[in-house]
């Protein structure tokens, strides 16, 4: 082995110390402060000291996140202290039950309850020991969950070192936001994979991949809320013990609540009935704890449940509406897929018009019928479901829909092979086809050419001036000008839009490409790891596995697209209408992830909803008040008086160039 210097133990000790709090900054606090790059070279350096010196490791090393070799299958953990459920209360009369149960048993009439938000995850168990994360477990059945250390450590919200010595066990929710989850759906719908039908089962589904690497991938986040085992008592009631956590590393759900009584709960939760809807990840409900730690001890469990929490359960969102359609979209891949029209109806904060239907199977399976009175519903509340048929309002008008044996759109024969739930277009040149590959090429997170939107891309796929991705940067304004409501100024925009996507950074057009499971973030790391599109062409599969968070299913569909001679065609069209095939500076995160910003005045080259747009790509958020949280004001001509609120909070005030300087690609 070789020999370890002292230099070289501490770089990596300081290394470690470093990445671990840019972890905590930007993961936990939502606040990161170094650009991405300078992350990935601490790290990367880190890793290179660790494989050269093996003697280096230590189990709190970043280096552990990013997915060790597949596991076998998962050992068991014994809980040393059960891990219990909570009772529920359905509406506000079994809320004052719980209340009253509490207060005659503790025999007091002054009861405080911190009411947090239920989130739905999965509880998971993490133990330290002399503030070193050691494992981590499922709840199980309450006294054994499986061992899921290694999954666990890929979670960037999880510490692996806490601030202090402690020998503690923690307890918390993990889940995937929706916005993820989303991301993560449209991938496997693109891929043809049966999506999850929400995001708790999203990110069970990650955490028990035995492939830690795919865990990794599935971005997941973690809330802490309560302890199991400890040595001396840090709190003595609830709210203290969620500050604990915090000051030890932890991230903590912000929205809680200390209430006074039983009516300032109930307010809480009404709060919350539709507010939930604009939180970023699904709650499905409150949990309502007695906050001092000393009642909670007197008031003890039942035998699954504390008598201390209860959890609030918010009615399930549904609504009746009836279906007025049944229309069938050619996705990229050829599939047919059915979606119901619907009279538009309000559910869970939006109004509902549409609910995908998958296949025939499933339309079959729920008997669902053109003119049909259905409840709707949304899975993980975001997706539109139909739940079920009220038959009883049937009036016999109703048409079955049948799946043509033809595409609707080219005319070729429409197939479902053996063993298949998708029925395919076989036409090859099939115009819905091209033209979805068209849309996504040149969508927001690929080519992200401005102008060019399915209006536009249809009526180029009509006339015939676009038969694959490359036509698009050989046509002129000639070619344009002849288009539906195209004028010159249009076509002379779209033109200019088209051409500066020849220099759009590679992952771009990795993504755009519209590989089988190569989603946006899959795209980045590869333009980063590979620098230049020959050396992906290239690329066998167990060099794509190399880069943490590409397991095999990747790696296989990318060799395999690699092989195909018309793919190889197409990219060499594309090479020599000049687009840039070579990585200058990809980064792995949205260039503004994590910051905020305001707009005010009037921008020359910009819109709001403009401006606004462009931030929200890049990862950021457009807030409309001013307050310390805020990282970027962006003053246009004539500016409120916002900015100056902005300067006596010092915070940084960017005029339109220094805005444009932000946003430019590297
Ligand atoms: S406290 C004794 N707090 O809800 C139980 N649970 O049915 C202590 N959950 O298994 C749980 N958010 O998975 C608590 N803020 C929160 C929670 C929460 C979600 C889950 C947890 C638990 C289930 C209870």
């Amino acid at each position: 082995m070789t020999e370890l210097p002292e230099s070289i133990r501490e770089r990596a000790k300081e290394l470690r110390r470093e990445i671990n709090h840019h972890d905590y900054l930007y993961h936990v606090l939502d606040s990161p402060e170094i650009p991405d790059k300078k992350y990935d070279l601490m790290m990367n350096e880190l890793i290179k000291l660790e494989k050269e010196y093996p003697g280096l490791f230590t189990p709190d090393s970043p280096t552990q996140r990013i997915g060790g070799k597949p596991g076998e299958g998962f050992g068991t953990i014994n809980h040393r202290v059960p891990m219990l459920s909570l009772g529920n209360a359905f509406n506000e009369g079994e809320l004052r039950d719980f209340d009253q149960r509490v207060k005659s048993k503790l025999d007091s009439k002054n009861v405080q309850y911190v009411v947090e938000l239920k989130i739905d995850g999965l509880a998971v168990s993490l133990y330290y020991e002399n503030g070193i994360f050691v494992k981590g477990a499922t709840r199980g059945n309450g006294e054994t969950g499986e061992d899921i250390t290694t999954n666990l450590k890929t979670i960037p919200s999880i510490p692996l070192k806490l601030k202090d010595d402690l020998t503690i066990e923690t307890r918390g929710e993990v889940y995937m936001t929706k916005t993820s989850f989303l991301e993560l759906n449209n991938t496997r719908e693109e891929a043809e994979i049966t999506p999850f039908a929400n995001p708790r089962n999203a990110a069970a589904g990650a955490l028990r991949q035995l492939d830690p690497k795919i865990t990794a991938s599935r971005q997941l986040s973690v809330f802490m809320y309560s302890i199991g085992y400890y040595e001396s008592n840090y709190f003595s009631n609830q709210e203290q013990l969620l500050n604990f956590l915090k000051t030890q590393g932890f991230r903590v759900n912000p929205h809680y609540y200390l209430c006074q009584n039983i009516n300032e709960v109930i307010d809480y939760c009404k709060i919350w009935q539709d507010t939930r809807f604009d939180l970023n990840y699904t709650i499905d409900g409150l949990v309502v704890k007695v906050n001092s730690i000393d009642y909670q001890e007197i008031l003890g469990n039942t035998l699954k449940n504390p008598r201390w929490a209860i959890a609030f359960k918010f009615p399930p969102e549904e609504a009746v509406t009836k279906i007025i359609d049944i229309t069938l979209n050619v996705g990229r891949t050829g599939a047919l897929t059915p979606t119901a029209i619907l009279e538009p109806v309000s559910l869970a904060g939006t109004t509902v018009k549409k609910a995908a239907l998958h296949n025939d199977d499933y339309i079959k399976e729920k008997d669902i019928r053109i003119g049909d009175t259905v409840l709707v519903h949304k899975a993980g509340d975001i997706i539109p479901e139909i739940v079920g048929v009220k038959k009883e309002k049937r009036s016999g008008e109703e048409n079955k829909f049948k799946m043509p044996s033809v595409c609707p759109v080219c005319g070729a024969d429409a197939v479902r092979q053996e063993g298949e739930a998708i029925t395919r277009c076989t036409g090859a040149a099939c115009p819905a086809q091209l033209q979805e590959g068209l849309i996504h090429f040149a969508s927001r997170g690929a080519m992200d050419i401005e102008g060019l939107g399915p209006a536009v891309i249809n009526h180029l796929v009509n006339k015939g001036l676009v038969k694959n991705v490359s036509d698009l940067y050989y046509l002129c304004k000639e070619d344009l000008v002849k288009l539906e409501r195209m004028g010159n100024k249009s076509a002379k925009n779209l033109l200019e839009a088209i051409d500066k996507s020849r220099s759009n950074p590679l992952y771009r057009l990795i993504y755009g490409l519209g590989i089988f499971h190569v989603g946006e973030r899959t795209a980045r790391l590869l333009a980063q790891h590979f620098k230049c599109i020959d050396n992906l062409i290239n690329a066998e599969e167990n060099e794509i596995t190399v880069i943490p968070e590409i397991g095999p299913t990747i790696a296989k569909s990318i060799t395999t697209f690699m092989k195909q001679d018309q793919n190889l065609t197409l990219i060499e069209k594309l090479k020599s209408a000049g687009i840039n095939m070579h990585a200058q500076n990809e980064n792995t995160r949205e260039k503004l992830q994590g910051l905020t910003f305001i707009l005010t005045g009037t921008l020359e080259n910009f819109t709001r909803t403009e401006a606004r747009e462009k931030i929200e790509s890049l990862g950021g958020k457009v807030s409309s008040s001013v307050s310390k949280n805020t990282d970027y004001l962006i003053a246009g001509d004539n500016p409120g008086t916002k900015i100056n609120k902005a300067k006596q909070l010092g915070i940084n005030i960017l005029n339109e160039d220094g805005f444009q300087y932000l946003i430019a690609d590297d």
